[in-house]
């Protein structure tokens, strides 16, 4: 036997039985979206390398180690998209859509060569959304009731809402200086991962899972206390927005994100039912990013969620997929009933829209297409032999709540079927 090829380490299938609790997802963040005013835009899996290295940062952990970055049959330097912010932000610079304010989301595969655990794959699935031309704060709480508002209709329980500012650039270059000396004071105390940050990205310390260091960062001064007083009145404004819309957060001074382009509001849904992978939901606002990446001077805030983790929480509660896959497997014995079958299929599907109907292919005896019918997990198997074709009739059973089988006249299945469903 020829040897099997398999998956890229940390990319999975997501097979044919996990998909449906995916689509009913996907179509609820959708729906919740457009009821929003929300506009999907599609952009390309890979850019130029140049897109992420100016917007995420040269030393952010994604561009330093995480990104799959490839020469092209023209030299070109393209990496496949590690998050959706910066390609959007490229696509409206791109496509002149900043003459107005834009509510946008997209969805698709990002990638990045992290090291593969539960909740952390090398290729993901994001649902982002992200808004241009508003400077907030009243956007800010727009778009954290929205994400309230899907883990609500989704069911969605044990989300805490973490959040924080990270001020102005200028407030927090000042900011910067301050931690550095505060942790320079400390430095005997500091890991190794520590000390290379505080050169070159030293809020990160404050981000660090390193236990020996929660006293020191615990003590360490706060960006929150240094902050500009529109800096803080946005941060009050959207603090006391949320407060009057009963969504209950927690203020994290040491919620400091892994990418650079973020300013003032930043925030995160986190769970603890997901072992060590529980942020589910991420982002806030980007006011200088536009600017950066060649466009004029535009406000922006988005967020992306990570979906396999919701799934897995969705899972995790219990959700699974209830309904039945099918509501009619068709079975059929002999050549005329098996061409009756098929345009009786034909038939059905023109009368009833929603209808999920299989009909048997590839023959088989009565008894094996039954035992298929009913692995199907339909609810009625149709049966159409010669004896059912010369009386004009279908044979129905039920397969799933027990019951007779009965013999319903051809003319009536539609209306039967309507009724039954
Ligand atoms: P991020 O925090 O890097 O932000 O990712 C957002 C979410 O994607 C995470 O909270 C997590 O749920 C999911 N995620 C990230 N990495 C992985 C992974 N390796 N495996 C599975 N899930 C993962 C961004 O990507 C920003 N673009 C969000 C944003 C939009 N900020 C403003 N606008």
């Amino acid at each position: 036997m020829a040897k099997k090829i398999q998956a890229i380490r940390g990319m999975h299938d997501i097979l044919p039985e996990q998909t449906r609790l995916w689509q009913l997802m996907e179509a609820h963040m959708r729906g919740v979206m457009g009821r929003y005013g929300y506009s999907e835009i599609r952009m390309p899996i890979v850019e130029v390398t140049e897109l992420f290295k100016r917007s995420i940062g040269e030393v952010t952990d994604i561009v330093e180690k995480e990104m799959y970055s490839f020469e092209d049959r023209n030299g070109d330097g393209l990496t496949l998209r590690p998050e959706g912010t910066a390609g959007c932000v490229r696509a409206v610079i791109e496509n002149g859509l900043l003459d107005q304010p834009r509510r946008l989301w997209y969805q698709g595969p990002m990638f990045r060569h992290e090291r593969p655990q539960k909740g952390r794959y090398r290729q993901f699935q994001q649902i982002g959304l992200e808004v241009f031309g508003l400077a907030g704060p009243d956007i800010d709480q727009e778009v954290i009731l929205l994400t309230a508002r899907l883990w609500q209709e989704l069911g969605l329980e044990g989300l805490e809402l973490q959040l924080n500012t990270l001020g102005t650039p200028e407030e927090r270059s000042h900011y910067r200086a301050e931690l550095v000396s505060y942790l320079r004071d400390h430095f005997e105390q500091l890991d190794g991962e520590s000390r290379r940050r505080l050169e070159t990205n030293p809020l990160r310390i404050l981000d660090t899972k390193n236990p020996a260091l929660g006293g020191l960062v615990a003590d360490a001064p706060t960006l929150l206390q240094r902050l500009g007083g529109e800096s803080r009145a946005h941060f009050d404004s959207l603090c006391a927005g949320l407060d009057a819309c009963g969504v209950p957060y927690r203020i994290n001074p040491r919620l400091v994100r892994g990418l650079d382009y973020y300013s003032r509001t930043v925030f995160e849904w986190v769970t603890d039912r997901l072992g060590a992978q529980g942020t589910v939901c991420a982002g806030g606002r980007y006011d200088g990013l536009v600017q950066q990446l060649g466009g004029r001077t535009t406000p922006a805030i988005g967020f992306a969620m990570g979906l396999e983790r919701l799934v897995a929480l969705l899972e995790e509660q219990g959700f699974g997929d209830d309904r039945a896959p099918l509501d009619a497997y068709l079975v059929t014995l002999g050549a005329a009933a098996r061409q009756r079958g098929l345009k009786l299929a034909e038939e059905l599907r023109d009368k009833l829209p929603q209808l999920r109907l299989l009909s048997h292919c590839g023959g088989g005896s009565f008894k094996a297409q039954f035992k298929k019918a009913d692995r199907s997990g339909a609810r009625f198997a149709l049966i159409l032999g010669e004896g059912e074709l010369e009386r004009g009739v279908a044979g129905v059973k039920p397969l799933r709540e027990g019951g007779e089988q009965q013999e319903i006249a051809l003319d009536d299945l539609t209306v039967f079927l309507k009724n039954a469903l």
